[in-house]
């Protein structure tokens, strides 16, 4: 981020083989358009598909093998 830009509301971290961090204020809502409850304004979210309670991480992903690797080159790269 550069001098002068403004922080955004939100961030989406994506973890090393793990599951997508997401701090901020965002509203999360499944298939149907339901809002999901979710306490506090983080949340992790699977994405190496094997919780048994997605979309949230249940820590499944250890230990399994997942590979996460981010292949995308860095904004500021
Ligand atoms: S990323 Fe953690 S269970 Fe899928």
């Amino acid at each position: 981020m550069s001098d002068g830009e403004m922080a955004p509301e939100v961030t989406i971290k994506v973890r090393a083989n793990g599951p997508l961090k997401v701090t901020g204020p965002v509203r999360l809502v499944d298939q149907e358009g339901r809002v999901l409850k979710v306490d506090g304004d983080d949340m992790v979210l699977c994405r190496c598909g094997r919780s048994a309670d997605k979309p949230f991480c249940d820590g499944s992903h250890r230990g399994a093998g997942f590979d996460g690797t981010c292949g995308r080159r860095p904004a500021d790269g």
